[in-house]
C-alpha cells in the first residue's frame, strides 16, 4: 500500500529543542514586561477573519481554511485561524477585562499559501496584543520588547527593524485622494493589471505588488507620512524620538502597509536577508478601530504583533551552539538479559525514575544488540541485569563513555549514580 504523506505545506517536529528554547526566551521577556499568557481556540468563526482582516486582503481572498458546516447552515461557518489578533479580539471582548489586557499566546495558524522556504500552510506564531492602550509610548515599548527579545536574548544581529506610519483613517482619505491623483497620472502608466484593479478595490495594497517594475514606480508615490494632521504628525515624530531615545534601529519604509488591513498609526516589521523571499519574521502595528469593529461599544485601541517561529528557527538554526539549549539529562539505559528478568528491571528502573534519573529499559534484545541501542539512544550508563546480578541483588553499571564497569548493590544504586 502507498505511503501517506505528511499535507502539503506542514510539518514534522523531530528535534524541538530550538523551539522550546524560543518559547521559553519569549515567556520570559513577557513577564518582564507584565504580559500574560492566555490561549484560543485554533477554530472560529469564518466572519470574525472576513470582518476583520479586509476583504480584500490575500488571507480572506484565497488563503482561509473552511470547515463547511454539515448542515450547511453557511452562517455558521467556521474556519481554522490564519492568525491570533481577531480572535484574542473576540476573546477580550467575550471576557471584558481590564486595560490595558496585555497578553501573548502562541500555537499554529493556517494559511492556504503556496509552500516554500519560510511559508507553510501550517505555522506557528508567538502572537501578543496590548488591547485598551492609545499612547504611541506603548507601541514604542512593544517594538522594544521585541527588539530585545531577538538581539539579547536569541543574540541575533543580522536583521532590520522597518517601520511605517499609516495615520488614522480620515488621515487616510486625504493621501487616498494623493495616491489616486499619482496613479492616474503619468508616471503610474507601466503599473500591472493586479495593482489597476488593486487601485478600485483597496489602493493601499498597491504597495504589497511582487513586481519590481510597480515598485520602481511607487518609489515615486506620494507618501502617507506627507498627508498626516497635525496631530497624527506628532504622533509619528514621538514614535521615531523615542525608539531612538531607546537605543533602537530602524529603517522608514514609505511601502510598508503590511498585509492585513486592520491597521492605522505604527505598522512594523522585523526583517532579514537570510530569509530569502519570505523575509519578515516578526510584524505588527496598531488598530485602534478593530475592538469597535467587533462589536464593542467603547473605542479600544491597540497595538500587536506577532513572530513567526518557523522563520526564526531559519535565523537561529546556524548558531544555535551559541545558545543555552536545553541539554538532555544522562540517560540510564537497563539491560534486562532475559524476558524473566524484566520484572526485576522494571522495579529498578520504577526506583531510579522516582529519584529523578532519566531511565529507560531495553527490553528483549540479545546483549549485543541491547548495548548498540543503548549507544545510539546516548545512554551515559547501561545498567545490565543477569541472573548472576539477581542472586547477588546487585547491577552491573557500565559507563558508555569510559568503559569502565562496576557491580554496584541495587540498594546503593541511586547513591552511586547519583555521585
Ligand atoms: P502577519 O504579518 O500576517 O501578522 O504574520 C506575522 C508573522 O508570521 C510573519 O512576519 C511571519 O514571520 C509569520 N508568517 C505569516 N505567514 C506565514 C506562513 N505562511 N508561513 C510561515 N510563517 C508565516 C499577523 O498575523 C498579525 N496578526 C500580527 C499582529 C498581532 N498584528 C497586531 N497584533
Amino acid at each position: 500500500m502507498a505511503q501517506i504523506k505528511r499535507v502539503k505545506g506542514t510539518q514534522d517536529f523531530l528535534d524541538l529543542s530550538l523551539f522550546n528554547f524560543i518559547l521559553q526566551a519569549f515567556k520570559e521577556q513577557a513577564d518582564r514586561y507584565h504580559f500574560t499568557q492566555i490561549s484560543t481556540p485554533l477554530i472560529e468563526p469564518l466572519e470574525l477573519f472576513t470582518r476583520s482582516l479586509g476583504q480584500q486582503t490575500d488571507v480572506v481572498t484565497k488563503e482561509m481554511f473552511v470547515i463547511e458546516p454539515r448542515d450547511g447552515k453557511a452562517d455558521e461557518r467556521i474556519c481554522l485561524r490564519p492568525e491570533a489578533t481577531a480572535a484574542t479580539v473576540r476573546a477580550y471582548l467575550e471576557n471584558i477585562p481590564a486595560t490595558p489586557w496585555k497578553v501573548f499566546s502562541h500555537g499554529p495558524m493556517f494559511r492556504y499559501e503556496r509552500p516554500q522556504k519560510g511559508r507553510y500552510r501550517q505555522f506557528h506564531q508567538i502572537n501578543m496584543e496590548v488591547i485598551g492602550s492609545h499612547s504611541i509610548s506603548q507601541d514604542v515599548q512593544l517594538i522594544k520588547m521585541l527588539d530585545r527579545f531577538f538581539h539579547e536574548q536569541l543574540k541575533l544581529e543580522d536583521y532590520a527593524l522597518m517601520i511605517n506610519f499609516l495615520g488614522t483613517p480620515q488621515d487616510r482619505a486625504v493621501y487616498r485622494d494623493a495616491l489616486v491623483a499619482f496613479m492616474e497620472g503619468g508616471e503610474a502608466q507601466g503599473v500591472c493589471d493586479t495593482c489597476k484593479v488593486r487601485v478600485e478595490k483597496n489602493i493601499m495594497r498597491i504597495f504589497d505588488c511582487k513586481k519590481e517594475q510597480c515598485q520602481t514606480i511607487y518609489t515615486k508615490a506620494p507618501r502617507i507620512v506627507d498627508h498626516l494632521s497635525t496631530e497624527s504628525q506628532k504622533e509619528w515624530e514621538r514614535l521615531q524620538n523615542e525608539l531612538t531615545m531607546l537605543s533602537v534601529t530602524f529603517t522608514y519604509n514609505p511601502s510598508l502597509v503590511r498585509g492585513l488591513d486592520y491597521y492605522n498609526k505604527t505598522v512594523f516589521e522585523f526583517v532579514s536577508t537570510s530569509l530569502g523571499a519570505q523575509n519578515a519574521f516578526c510584524g505588527g502595528g496598531r488598530y485602534d478601530q478593530l475592538v469597535g469593529e467587533l462589536g464593542s461599544r467603547d473605542d479600544q485601541p491597540s497595538i500587536g504583533a506577532a513572530i513567526g517561529i518557523e522563520r526564526l528557527m531559519l535565523l537561529l538554526e546556524p548558531h544555535k551552539d551559541t545558545l543555552p539549549l536545553d541539554q538532555p539529562a544522562a540517560l540510564h539505559a537497563i539491560i534486562p538479559l532475559a524476558d524473566e528478568l524484566n520484572p526485576l528491571a522494571l522495579l529498578v528502573a520504577d526506583t531510579l525514575q522516582a529519584a529523578d534519573l532519566t531511565t529507560d529499559v531495553l527490553f528483549g534484545d540479545s546483549i549485543k544488540t541491547s548495548m548498540k541501542k543503548a549507544n545510539k539512544m546516548g545512554a551515559t550508563f547501561a545498567l545490565i541485569i543477569g541472573d548472576q546480578e539477581r542472586d547477588n541483588k546487585s547491577v552491573v553499571v557500565k559507563n558508555m563513555i569510559t568503559g569502565a564497569q562496576q557491580e554496584v548493590k541495587q540498594v546503593d544504586l541511586v547513591d552511586y549514580l547519583k555521585k
